[in-house]
């Protein structure tokens, strides 16, 4: 059984993320999303929120799983038995952060290998910034994100 995991913030998961957990789950037996816990980021969703709206997202998919991690992403991995780190690559703008990260987390665990994944074309530019801002504004976001993630970013705003 292939393991891996496929961390981020998730503030919130968008059509973006999706595609990569999809096309994971054709390299791996099973995928855990780590909703990241110690972000800098200064997040609109809790992390229980977004455990819980991703955990909705993919309900019919046995080979996903959501959980939250408070430590390092390779002891996570090791933890959880996985053989790697899933990670998307959007434009060339995110290689210069993923290339660092990788390499500090093969320093870290040199077992773990990331798999990078290129995004499609369609959702090279989206970002969940984007998408709150769009949504924040009145935009349509049906585009970006699931009918889930939409009620969720309503009912905050009500
Ligand atoms: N489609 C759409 N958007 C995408 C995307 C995709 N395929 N891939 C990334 N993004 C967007 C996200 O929406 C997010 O947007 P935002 O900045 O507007 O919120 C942005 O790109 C950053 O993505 P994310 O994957 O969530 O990265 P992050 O910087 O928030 O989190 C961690 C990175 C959590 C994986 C990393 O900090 C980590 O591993 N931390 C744990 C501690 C640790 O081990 N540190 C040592 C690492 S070397």
């Amino acid at each position: 059984m292939r393991k891996a995991i496929y961390p981020g913030s998730f503030d919130p998961i968008t059509f973006g993320h999706i595609d990569i957990v999809n096309r994971a789950c054709k390299l791996f037996d099973h995928l855990t999303i780590i909703i990241a816990n110690n972000s800098s980021k200064n997040t609109l969703f809790s992390v229980e929120e977004r455990v819980v709206l991703v955990k909705e997202v993919f309900k019919d998919n046995p080979k996903i799983s959501v959980q939250t991690y408070k430590g390092l992403t390779v002891d996570c991995a090791r933890d959880l038995g996985a053989v790697s780190i899933v990670r998307g690559l959007r434009m060339v703008t995110d290689f210069e952060f993923e290339f660092q990260m990788n390499l500090a987390n093969k320093v870290l665990n040199d077992d773990i290998e990331t798999v990078f994944f290129m995004t499609k074309v369609e959702n090279s530019y989206i970002s969940s910034s984007i998408v709150k801002e769009i949504h924040q504004l009145d935009g349509d976001i049906g585009k970006f994100v699931p009918i889930e993630i939409i009620d969720a970013l309503n009912r905050k705003e009500n």
